[in-house]
């Protein structure tokens, strides 16, 4: 599947189709404008939850409301006509019962537009699974290195490795088997994940994990080199636009003190110039 060859929105099951083809790519998207600079090149844009931490500055993805990603997703559908959407189900809106992930799926697709939700979690999530895909929710599953899941998990540390790799197989085979439509693998080995996409029926997305996975997914700042808290050996930086962000503030902060700016081109002379 080629976002430039095509010519509408992909639905789930075009991404489930796309497994062993042309690598799906994809990236997260937080407002309209990054979202319209993707959607010619993406087959489908994240609303992750990562943006509790890169637009809000919140240490982790755990304090992100239904609210924060019900506003982000309606601006980043905004921006989008060709690449399909999924949107993040954030913390505590999902965990608890099928009944309690199936009225907070239907609300963000019906107050976003999205097509998709993603939500973390293997074996134990494979029943919600089953649950929203059998009532229209098509379901991006999230495993290895789950955000939500740090303070269990003991951090943002590689997973899958000592003798942990066939607890992420089994996990991988669930959600597919579940009727999970995708599936992220996060930061697992490379081998690890090239087992995975070879064993499971459907796409696995990675990120930190194998250029053999179906796709891949970056967090845009990250790949941008706009949000640099930190960085994960896992990202490659195709810009650095923080930089040059700052050099501009800094000009602009220099001529403003030198009354440099505005210049005579930015200001409006009493009368409107006549037309010729
Ligand atoms: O929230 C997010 O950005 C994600 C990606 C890292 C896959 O879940």
């Amino acid at each position: 599947m080629s976002a430039t060859a095509r010519k509408s929105a992909p639905m789930p099951d075009d991404i489930r189709a796309a497994k062993g083809g042309t690598p799906i790519v994809s990236l997260t998207a937080y407002t309209t404008p990054m979202a319209q600079l993707m959607d010619a090149h993406c087959d489908f844009v994240l609303v992750g939850d990562s943006v509790g931490m890169v637009l809000h500055g919140l240490p982790s993805t755990l304090g992100v409301s239904m609210e924060m990603m019900i506003l982000h997703g309606a601006a980043v559908a905004r921006g989008l006509s060709r690449a399909m959407m999924v949107i993040d189900m954030p913390f505590g809106s999902y965990e608890e019962n099928p009944g309690q992930a199936f009225a907070n799926a239907a609300r963000l697709m019906r107050e976003t537009g999205a097509a998709a939700v993603k939500l973390e979690g293997g074996v134990h999530m494979a029943e919600t699974i089953g649950f929203l895909t059998a009532r229209g929710v098509p379901v991006m599953a999230h495993i290895g290195l789950t955000p939500q899941s740090i303070n269990t998990l003991g951090g943002y540390k590689v997973q899958g490795r000592e003798g942990q790799a066939e607890v992420l197989l089994h996990d991988a085979r669930a959600v597919s088997e579940a009727g999970a439509f995708a599936v992220v693998l996060e930061k697992i080995p490379a081998s690890l994940a090239d087992r995975i996409t070879a064993e499971i029926a459907i796409p696995t997305i990675g990120i930190g994990a194998s250029k053999g996975c179906d796709g891949q997914i970056l967090v845009v700042d990250d790949m941008l080199g706009l949000f640099t808290a930190f960085k994960s050996k896992f990202v490659k930086r195709y810009a650095e636009l923080g930089e040059a962000a700052e050099a501009a503030i800094e000009a602009y902060a220099s001529d403003v003190r030198a009354r440099k700016f505005p210049a005579a081109d930015h200001v409006f002379a009493d009368q409107a110039p006549k037309k010729a």
